[in-house]
């Protein structure tokens, strides 16, 4: 996709806030500091567009980010970070669930998970969420430029294990650092709208 232009929209931290114009949503979760955000601005090709940090837990919102008036890429925030209190845990929880459960532009959910790393117990839930509410779920094996080539294979075989991963799952292999995975990931945007 040639990417024309790229709004950052809102923050949003209630459903009356989201964007009322029905464009297609791909949400991308996972873990704090897996590189929700560095995902984004690789596709968009702005670099600080979303904002990325070696610190976790910056992200505390659904961030929108309209791109070329077609889609929106919305940015969540991170899960199972240690130094989060009770509060804001339960209050993501909460929040992920009304938007997982109703939210109808939403067409697919990226679930973004470290290559290097066996799922959490948290994106194992994330995942049989999504399973449950029938979102369409890609899951992409992140960070792959931090392992060589060699061991790619065998690390996405134990993602998907663990996660039980589905056939009619997406599977794409990325890097943020590389652009792996970024015209993939494009493809498989532009075949869902076009349904
Ligand atoms: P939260 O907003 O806290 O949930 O984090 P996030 O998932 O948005 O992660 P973010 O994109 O901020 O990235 C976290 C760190 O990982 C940063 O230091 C990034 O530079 C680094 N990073 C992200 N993706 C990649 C990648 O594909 N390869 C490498 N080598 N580093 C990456
Ligand atoms: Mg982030």
């Amino acid at each position: 996709m040639k990417i024309m232009n790229v709004e950052f929209v809102i923050s949003a931290v209630r459903p009356d806030q989201y964007p009322v114009d029905a464009l297609p949503e791909f949400a991308l979760a996972g873990r704090s500091n897996v590189g929700k955000s560095s995902l984004i601005n690789k596709m968009i090709m702005r670099k600080g567009l979303a904002r990325t940090s070696s610190q976790p837990g910056k992200t505390q919102q659904l961030n929108y980010y309209r791109v070329n008036d077609e889609v929106y890429l919305v940015d969540f925030p991170g899960y199972g970070y240690a130094k989060v209190s009770k509060v804001q845990r339960a209050q993501f929880g909460t929040m992920i669930e009304t938007f997982l459960s109703d939210r109808e532009p939403l067409k697919m959910v990226f679930l973004i998970i470290d290559i290097r790393h066996e799922p959490s117990v948290d994106d194992c839930l994330m995942y049989d969420w999504l399973k449950h509410y029938e979102i369409p779920v890609c899951v992409v094996t992140t960070k792959a430029d931090k392992i060589p080539k060699s061991k790619w294979d065998k690390h996405v075989k134990m993602v998907k294990k663990k996660l039980g991963f589905q056939t009619g799952d997406y599977h794409v292999l990325f890097s943020s650092e590389t652009g792996l995975g970024r015209d993939e990931l494009w493809a498989i945007i532009n075949q869902t709208i076009a349904e």
